[in-house]
């Protein structure tokens, strides 16, 4: 168990998503829960980690899946009640696991007490709580888009103004150049404080200082001024981690949000590697193949750029994200070797990796008929690609690939119905491979993904290299193997990681010639690395 004391206990750490409604449902009405995440803590604590980031488990009309808060200081009635939430925190504690929460404080559900004050009239209080501009119902103030689609403004005909959201009409944005926002937002911290949680993981923490006039929305001038302000009134006082999801984040800004004193953040997520495999310009969806070099230039960047004066975030899915395996590994003949390699590439480097929840058992992508989604945002695609005029067969293909639901499929536990899940009806179709796929295989296999995954917390856990080491990219323009290596002065690390479903020569560097090998997805060594084959090598000068 880390000892949680320590300031940056968190250096040491691997977390671990939870997106409570497709975790485990308790009562059948097929939707996941706050119980059912209780019953599955041994499970956690079995597979080692040390924190719960929880995607918004607070009260929400869930137009959004709950990343569209009412009342923060309310739970959700489906996900449990506040006596759920608090013998979560004091469940997961005793396994010493920390609960991340997730915090949504870039804007609100219109639903929220405040928005419904906010539209009493303009010189209500809480009107100021959000951002509105005067006009007329034709002339929204410019044409900036919702990242869900339609209009960034919403019209509200008896205020005779619009008010601005970034993202779904029913997110309307915070005002964060209103103090007061500011004020009701630390104390509503202070409150999760008090129960225990650990910290926070903050969403689109990078576009609360928006100027929607200038069309700013993510590191808007005042940014850096909100999170010192944000981490020294709620979090550092406290003790609490924080995790800041940052699009816009570039190695030099992560620089700031991450620095060693704790001023702004502990981490950020950063989403430079997932953009690799987009066309430059477009949207997610326009995907093009990823091409590896680039992939381990832009690893290069983040792990040598913020060495000593930063701290990075290790993922490669959640639940915005398709699942790894069938995005840049193989989710066929391939899928348990290259779920592990790309593992062991992410867990080699210098970070606090995050597991997303199924990615410890390798889940897979899913497809559907567009009815059966239901995220709004493949919803909305859905509608303005077919209204662009693109084929349908072209659009299906693109929500295949990148679609949030991909994620948010139920967790795989058994192969029985439902893959265990529910007795009731999943609220988002369960993946048809929870025969083959599922935990309760895994854990009956000592060469599951499941087992490789714990071997790799407890490295990191056992070789301070892994947390200390500084990064060393090898064959930068190789298209096929992803090799690194990872030195302190004392400890050396060799990753090695085949990104191909064929066969290649390789030779270790000279210094790794007689090294112990850690952790490999395959049994017998070979001269050769075979389909998706990873190693890490391990070497102690004080050994020698
Ligand atoms: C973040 C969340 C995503 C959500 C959006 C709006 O990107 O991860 O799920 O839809 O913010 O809150
Ligand atoms: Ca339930």
């Amino acid at each position: 168990m880390l000892d949680k004391t320590k300031q940056d206990w968190w250096k040491s750490a691997v977390f671990y998503q939870i997106y409570p409604k497709s975790f485990q449902d308790t009562n059948g009405d097929g939707i996941g829960d706050i119980p059912g995440i209780i019953q599955r803590l041994d499970y956690l604590e079995q597979l080692g980690i040390d924190g719960i980031w929880l995607s918004p488990v607070y009260e929400s009309p869930q137009e959004d899946n709950g990343y569209d808060i009412s009342d923060y200081e309310a739970i959700y009635p489906p996900f449990g009640t506040m006596a759920d939430m608090e013998t979560l925190i004091r469940e997961a504690e005793g396994r010493g696991i920390s609960i991340i929460m997730d915090l949504v404080l870039n804007h609100t559900s219109d639903e929220h007490r405040w928005f419904q004050e906010a539209l009493k009239s303009r010189d209500n209080p809480y009107h100021n709580f959000y951002v509105w501009r005067d006009g007329n119902p034709d002339v929204p103030p410019n044409d900036m888009r919702g990242v869900f689609g339609g209009s960034a403004w919403t019209y509200v005909p008896h205020l005779g103004q619009y008010y601005f959201h970034q993202f779904a009409v029913k997110q309307p944005d915070l005002n964060w150049d209103n103090p007061a926002v500011r004020e009701a937002l630390y104390k509503m911290i202070r409150f999760w404080a008090d129960k225990g949680v650990g910290g926070f993981r903050l969403d689109v923490i990078d576009q609360i200082a928006k100027v929607p006039d200038e069309k700013i929305t993510a590191n808007g001038p005042r940014l850096h001024e909100f999170l010192r302000e944000l981490s020294e009134k709620a979090f550092v006082r406290n003790g609490l981690v924080s995790v800041g999801e940052a699009w816009g984040a570039n190695v030099e800004r992560a620089k700031q949000f991450s620095a060693p004193d704790g001023s702004e953040l502990s981490m950020v997520f950063q989403f430079e590697h997932i953009c690799l495999d987009q066309k430059p310009g477009g949207e997610k969806w326009d995907t093009i193949p990823l091409r590896l070099p680039s992939l381990k230039q832009c690893f290069e960047r983040w792990q040598t750029g913020l060495h000593n004066c930063g701290w990075n975030s290790l993922f490669l899915d959640n639940h915005d994200l398709p699942r790894i395996v069938s995005r840049w590994g193989n989710d066929n003949e391939y899928r348990v070797a290259s779920a592990k390699m790309l593992a062991v590439m992410l867990h080699g480097m210098q970070g606090t990796p995050y597991i997303y929840q199924g990615e410890e058992l390798g889940m897979t992508n899913i497809r559907l008929p567009i009815e059966k989604y239901v995220d709004l945002e493949i919803r909305n695609v859905y509608q303005e690609r077919l209204a662009r005029g693109i084929p349908e067969g072209e659009i299906l293909q693109s929500i295949y690939a990148r679609g949030r639901d991909n994620a948010r499929t139920p967790m795989q536990w058994t192969n029985g119905e439902n893959a265990g899940f529910t007795t009731g009806i999943p609220w988002l179709s369960v993946n048809p491979n929870y025969n083959e796929i599922n935990a309760e295989e895994a854990l009956q296999n000592p060469a599951s993904t499941f087992y490789f995954y714990q071997k790799l917390i407890a490295l990191r856990k056992q070789y301070p290299v892994f947390r200390d080491g500084s990064f060393n990219l090898l064959l930068p323009e190789d298209e096929k193997i992803f090799a690194y290596t990872r030195d302190t002065e004392q400890e050396h690390l060799l990753i090695i990681c085949n990104f191909t479903a064929g066969s290649i020569p390789f030779d270790r560097p000279k210094e790794f010639e007689s090294a112990e090998l850690l952790l490999s997805n395959y049994e017998a060594e070979s001269n050769e690395l075979r389909p998706y084959e990873a190693q890490i090598f391990y070497r102690n000068e004080g050994q020698s």
